[in-house]
Formats: structure tokens, sequence, C-alpha cells
């Protein structure tokens, strides 16, 4: 085997179900981080030599470390996931592993009820956790079990409170790698009433409210970096089709259609939950508008089949999982290069610390600081 199509010990993941070559999605080219953390192995190791017959609900599994093993030891397991990211990586790690990939339900549908094994992820989020263990509890059987897990450094506060409100009497187990697990078992008891789900700002530029589903970004309050993006639409020409690429809650699409930029315009995010929260937004704010818009649920626009768009709006992602990282950004950079029509353009705002330009310089004919202020810089690109 060549040096180059040698996995290398960071991709082979030992667990006590067998051995697994596991690649993050996305991957860059020389990728220094593992597709598992220390939450993974200890929630592996804890069902080491347990018989798993019943079918096992895996929820934010990111690479697919938890599902895999489980599904190759025979395993009927379920991810519940809220990212087209992750249901790609399990995807392809699946097929690099012969293992059938395990099936999937997105977070905004309900998970399978009935499950007597939860394995959870614990997000960094506490919002997201508390929607999840809301929906979770009145679908589980009384003696079920939740395992959850995280890393100590992104661990919320109050997840004994949690676990024992939404799902029964908890404990906290053992911690190693850096991580540490908590087990609780579903108790008889009714659980407490979902706590308010959407999080909602008054958008000044829309002149309405926008509601978000908890793993949506800026979900409190209108993004800076996004105000100052629309501060400068009025400087962009009506197209026929437009894309918010990375929409979140849909706040630049929506007022672009407000505004009439665009005749047709798609909304995309990887979260399912953003793309929800952009369509109920749409519903509510324009609903006039409902029939000029599509929405895409994916990575980017990888999978773009729609007619080629004139414009692209992006605030690109900043994060590529807990990391701070402009790789997720430059992707979907490259991303919409590939897919605009010839001339079409691509308008996004960036931190000024994040210097896009030579991306840019690689897939655009030109491009052009169209504002900037003392924290963020527009650029906008021409192909
Ligand atoms: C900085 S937020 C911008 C959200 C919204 N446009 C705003 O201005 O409030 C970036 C968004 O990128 C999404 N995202 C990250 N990686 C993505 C990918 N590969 N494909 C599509 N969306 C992605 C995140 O879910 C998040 O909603």
């Amino acid at each position: 085997m060549s040096a180059a199509a040698d996995p290398g010990p960071e991709t082979l993941f030992n667990t006590p179900f067998g051995t697994f070559q596991l690649r993050r999605y996305p991957m860059r080219k020389q990728e220094l981080l593992r597709a598992w953390c220390g939450a993974d192995m200890l929630l592996l190791e804890t069902l080491a030599g347990a018989s798993l017959q019943e079918p096992v609900l895996v929820v934010n599994d990111d690479y697919g470390a938890l599902s895999l093993p489980l599904a190759a030891a025979g395993t009927a397991c379920t991810l519940w996931t809220d990212s087209a990211l992750a249901a790609q990586a399990l995807a392809d790690n699946a097929c690099a592993n012969k293992t059938p990939a395990p099936a999937l339900v997105w977070s905004t549908d309900p998970p399978p009820a009935g499950t007597a094994l939860v394995l959870l992820r614990i997000p960094k989020q506490k919002a997201l956790l508390e929607y999840q263990l809301a929906q979770l509890a009145p679908l589980l059987p009384a003696g079920a079990t939740v395992l959850a897990a995280g890393m100590d450094k992104h661990l919320p506060t109050g997840l004994d409170n949690l676990f024992n409100r939404y799902i029964g009497p908890c404990e906290r187990l053992r911690g190693r790698y850096k991580a540490h697990l908590w087990r609780a078992r579903r108790s008889e008891q009714a659980p407490p009433a979902m706590p308010g789900d959407l999080s909602s700002y008054y958008c000044e530029p829309l002149g309405a409210t926008l509601r978000s589903l908890p793993n949506v970004f800026s979900r409190q309050t209108l993004d800076l970096g996004t105000r100052f993006l629309l501060e400068q639409l009025s400087e962009l020409q009506p197209v026929a089709r437009a894309v918010d690429l990375a929409c979140g809650n849909g706040v630049i699409g929506l007022v672009a259609l407000q505004r009439s930029l665009a005749r047709e315009l798609w909304f995309c995010d990887e979260s399912a939950q953003a793309i929800a929260s952009a369509r109920l937004n749409l519903e509510k704010v324009l609903p006039q508008q409902v029939t000029m818009a599509h929405f895409h649920h994916g990575d980017g626009l990888r999978d773009w089949a729609a007619p080629a768009p004139d414009l692209v709006l992006c605030n690109p992602p900043f994060h590529l999982q807990h990391t701070v990282d402009d790789y997720a950004g430059r992707r979907l950079l490259s991303q919409a290069a590939a897919v605009l029509a010839p001339g079409g353009q691509l308008c996004l705002v960036a931190n000024r610390h994040l210097d896009y330009r030579a991306t840019l310089a690689h897939g655009f004919r030109q491009q052009r600081i169209l504002a900037q202020n003392r924290k963020f810089r527009i650029y906008l690109a021409s192909r």
C-alpha cells in the first residue's frame, strides 16, 4: 500500500466492538483531527460486553464513531441528528467499513418511540440538549437507559438537574479521556412540559420577529456581521435566482425577498433546524412570497441540481464543530464559484481577521471590498 493510501493510525478507531477506519467530513488535505473523541470512547467502553439485542438510539454522533461499531455488531441502530454533514460522514464511513449504514432521523422529526437504550453525545448548547431530552422523554419506556457523555471542556452546567427533570434518576459516572459520563433511568413520572423551543428576536431591517429552533446560529439577536451585510444589499442589482447560503434562520434571504432582490430564492443550510426555522419564518413574515422560495438541506451547494443562481449571499460559518476554523467557510465559497451562472456574483460578510481574498481569487474573475467597518468586510466577487 502506498503512503498516500495508508489511512495512518489517526483514522483507525479501536473499540470494544472492533477496529474501524473513521474519517471526518468534511476533511481537509492534511487533517490533524481525529473523527472520534474521549466521550465516544467512554460510551463504547461502558457498553463493552453488554448484550445489545434491542434497538439503540444514538444522538449527535458527528462521524459515526458510536453508530458504526454498534451497527457492525449487529445492533439495530438509529442516528438522530441535526446535521447533514454528520449524515454524510456516517454514510462515507459506513461505506469505507463495509458496514450497513444505520437508519437516520433528522432532529426536526421525533425519534423512534419505545427505545430501551439511548447513547447521547452531549451538545455544547444547553438549550439544544434540553430540547432533545424534552422530545425524548415521552417516547422512552419506564426503565429505559440514557447514557450521555461529553468532553469536559464543552460540557454545559446543570446537567444532573436536566437529566433528573426530563428522564429520571441520574448518576455521574467516571471521568476518563478528558470526558465524563452520565447514566439516567427513565422514571414512571410524566415528563415536564416542553420548554418554549423557539427563541425569537425583533429584526429591525426586516421589520418582523424571527424565530429559531435551539441549534440555530444567533437565535436571540441579529448577528452584527449579518446586520452589516443587510446594510449593503441596496448596492446589489435584482436577479432572477439567488441563494441564501448557510441561511440559519433565513434572515438574509428574507430581507432579499422582501426587497425584491430575487424572483426565486433558495435557503441552504446543513442544519435541519436552520432549514425548518427559515421555512417557518418565511411562512410567517412573507406568506405571499412562499412560492418564490426553495429549501436545500445539505452540505452547502455540493449537490446543487437547480438552475445556476445569479447571486449567492452568505455569512459563512467560522467553526468546524467546536473549533474556530475558516475552512468551513472557504469550502462554501468554492462551491458558490462552481455553481454560479457566468457573471454571477457572491456577496459575503467576514470578520476582518478572516481574509478570504486568496480563496476568492481561485474561483472568481473579479473581487472587491464593497464595504468595511471596524469588525467586518463585505466582499463582492464575480464569476
Ligand atoms: C454564521 S452562520 C450564518 C447564519 C445566517 N445566515 C445569519 O446570518 O444569521 C453560518 C451557518 O452555516 C451553516 N453551515 C455550516 N456548515 C455548512 C455547510 N457545509 N453547508 C451549509 N450550511 C453550513 C450553519 O449551520 C450556520 O447556520
